[in-house]
C-alpha cells in the first residue's frame, strides 16, 4: 500500500509518500479491524505528531493521521456489530491514517449510513466527539448559558459552535479574521469577536456581561481574557494550544471568581471511558442523520498532496476541516 511516513522527528518536509507493508491486526489481541481507507481526515495534532511534540510518540516509521472513513478489510476475533465490508468512521491510535490501510480498535470504530459522504465522514469523529464530550460530558453546558468559543472557524473550535447551539447555549464565538468570523456566524454563533484587533475581555463584557463556559484549543492570550471573562460558577474547557503558549494558572483567580478549569484530553477518554465516547458518537451521527450538524470541509486533497493539507494548518489558512482523499 502507498503511505505518508515519518522516518525521525521533524518537519513536513521529511515526511515521504512510499510503499509500505499494509498493517496488521495485533498478533493475539481481540477487538481490532482493518480498514481499507478512503479518507483521512487532517487534525493539528499531526503537525505535532511529526515534530515529536505530541503527548503521544509512535515507532519509527509510523504514518500521521488520527482518523479516518473506509471500508472495514478485517475483523479480529472477538469484535461483535462490526463486519467486513461495512462503511465505517474511526478514531486510530496516534497515528496511521495517511496511508492506504489502517488499523483501529473495534471501540473506537462506528458504522456510517450509506448517505455520509467519505470526507465528510473522515472529518466527523475527532472534532466532534472532542467538542461533544468537553461540553456536555465535561462541563455539563445548560440551555440559555453563554459560552465562549475561542479559534471559532478551526477544525474543533467549529464544531464546538454548533455543539453549543444544538445545547441550547449562546455562543460567542472568537476568531483573527472577519473571513473567518463569517465561518463561524454561517455555524450558528450569535456574536463574533475579532481577537486580532478586539479586546475580548471588553467585548464578551459588552455582549453578555461574562460568559459560563469557555471552550479553548488556543490557549496563550486567549485563555487569559478567558480568565477575566468567566462569571461566577463558570468553566474554562482546556481543549488545546493552537498559538503554541501553555497558560499557567494563577489558583486564586479561580478561587476568587469560584470558577472551574477543566481539561479534557479525547485520548484518555477512549481508553478509560469507551462507551462514553461510543454513546458521544451515537448522539452525533444521529444529530448528523436530523441535520442538526453541518460539518465543514473547506478543502479535499489527494493524498500526495500531504504536505500542503498540513501546511494550511500549520500555517493557519484552514476553515473547517481539511481531508486527504486516498482511495475514490
Ligand atoms: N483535547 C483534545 O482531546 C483535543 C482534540 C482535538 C484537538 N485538540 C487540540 O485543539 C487544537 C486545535 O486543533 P484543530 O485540529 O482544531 O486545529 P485547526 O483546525 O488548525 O484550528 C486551530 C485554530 O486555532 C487558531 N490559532 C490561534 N493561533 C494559532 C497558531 N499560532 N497556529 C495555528 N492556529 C492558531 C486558528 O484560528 P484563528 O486564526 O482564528 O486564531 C485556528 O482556526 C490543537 O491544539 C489540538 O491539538 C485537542
Amino acid at each position: 500500500m502507498r503511505a505518508v511516513l515519518c522516518h525521525a522527528w521533524g518537519d513536513i518536509d521529511d515526511l515521504r509518500l512510499e510503499e509500505a507493508p499494509s498493517p496488521a491486526l495485533p498478533e493475539g489481541s481481540d477487538g481490532w479491524v482493518r480498514i481499507r481507507v478512503h479518507a483521512s481526515g487532517v487534525n493539528f495534532a499531526d503537525t505535532l505528531l511529526i515534530r515529536g511534540e505530541y503527548q503521544e510518540k509512535p515507532p519509527f516509521p509510523f504514518s500521521p493521521g488520527m482518523e479516518v472513513a473506509g471500508i472495514v478489510a478485517e475483523v479480529s476475533p472477538g469484535v461483535e456489530g462490526i463486519r467486513e465490508g461495512e462503511r465505517v468512521l474511526a478514531m486510530l491510535e496516534a497515528g496511521g491514517g495517511y496511508a492506504e490501510e489502517a488499523i483501529a480498535r473495534a471501540s473506537d470504530v462506528t458504522p456510517i449510513p450509506d448517505a455520509m459522504d467519505w470526507a465528510v465522514a473522515a472529518s466527523f469523529p475527532v472534532v466532534y466527539a472532542t467538542s461533544h464530550l468537553a461540553l456536555s460530558h465535561r462541563a455539563r453546558l445548560q440551555p440559555g448559558e453563554v459560552l465562549l468559543v475561542h479559534g471559532a472557524s478551526g477544525g474543533v473550535g467549529l464544531t464546538a459552535v454548533e455543539v453549543g447551539k444544538a445545547l441550547g447555549a449562546t455562543v460567542i464565538a472568537t476568531a483573527s479574521s472577519p473571513e473567518k468570523l463569517a465561518v463561524a456566524h454561517a455555524h450558528g454563533a450569535d456574536h463574533l469577536v475579532n481577537y486580532a484587533t478586539e479586546d475580548i475581555r471588553e467585548r464578551v463584557l459588552e455582549i453578555a456581561g461574562g460568559v459560563d463556559v469557555v471552550y479553548d484549543p488556543v490557549g496563550g492570550e486567549a485563555f487569559a481574557a478567558s480568565l477575566r471573562s468567566i462569571n461566577p460558577g463558570g468553566r474554562i474547557l482546556v481543549i488545546g494550544f493552537a498559538s503554541g503558549s501553555i497558560p499557567q494558572i494563577p489558583a486564586n483567580h479561580l478561587l476568587v471568581k469560584d470558577a472551574a478549569v477543566l481539561g479534557l484530553s479525547l485520548g484518555q477518554l477512549r481508553n478509560h471511558r469507551p462507551e462514553v465516547v461510543q454513546q458521544a458518537m451515537r448522539e452525533l451521527l444521529a444529530w448528523h442523520a436530523e441535520g442538526r450538524l453541518r460539518p465543514l470541509v473547506s478543502q479535499v486533497l489527494p493524498l500526495e498532496d500531504y504536505a500542503e493539507a498540513l501546511r494550511l494548518l500549520r500555517d493557519r489558512r484552514s476553515t473547517g476541516k481539511v481531508v486527504l482523499r486516498v482511495h475514490e
